[in-house]
């Protein structure tokens, strides 16, 4: 059983989100398993950089609908997307400063962080999605 991955009740019911959440965390998985699997600087960077590029990404076309559809939950969510950012932005500069290890609360804290902002936000986003439909 891979450390994390795709299930069912992880899925809010909106195509684009969906598809963009099972490759997100593929993502997380596969730093995981880099970092279990001992890989270097050179690799984990590597997988850090495309997990914080392909979240960019993701969160500008939430972002970007919730705004089309004038979402009145729009500040908070986006707060929320911000603050990961940040906090991951964090986590990059100090692996690029360090010795190229990532503990293995890295890929925990991404995860857990994933799977609350997945129940809670990106639900409650796709069911005003469905409804506005
Ligand atoms: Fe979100």
């Amino acid at each position: 059983m891979a450390y994390f991955s795709w299930s069912e009740d992880l899925r809010v019911g909106n195509s684009f989100i969906d598809s963009d959440h099972q490759k997100l965390i593929k993502l997380v998985a596969q730093l995981h398993e880099a970092m279990a699997e001992g890989h270097g600087k050179d690799v984990l960077g590597k997988t850090l950089a495309e997990l914080i590029r392909y979240t960019q990404e993701h969160f500008k076309r939430e972002e970007d609908h919730m705004l089309r559809m004038r979402y009145p939950g729009y500040a908070a969510h986006k707060q929320e997307h911000d603050r990961l950012m940040r906090e991951v932005l964090d986590l990059q500069t100090r692996f690029n400063a360090g010795n190229g290890m990532l503990s293995v609360q890295v890929s925990g804290f991404l995860r857990n962080w994933l799977v609350q902002h997945i129940m809670k936000s990106d639900m409650e986003l796709a069911s005003a999605i469905r409804n506005a439909a």
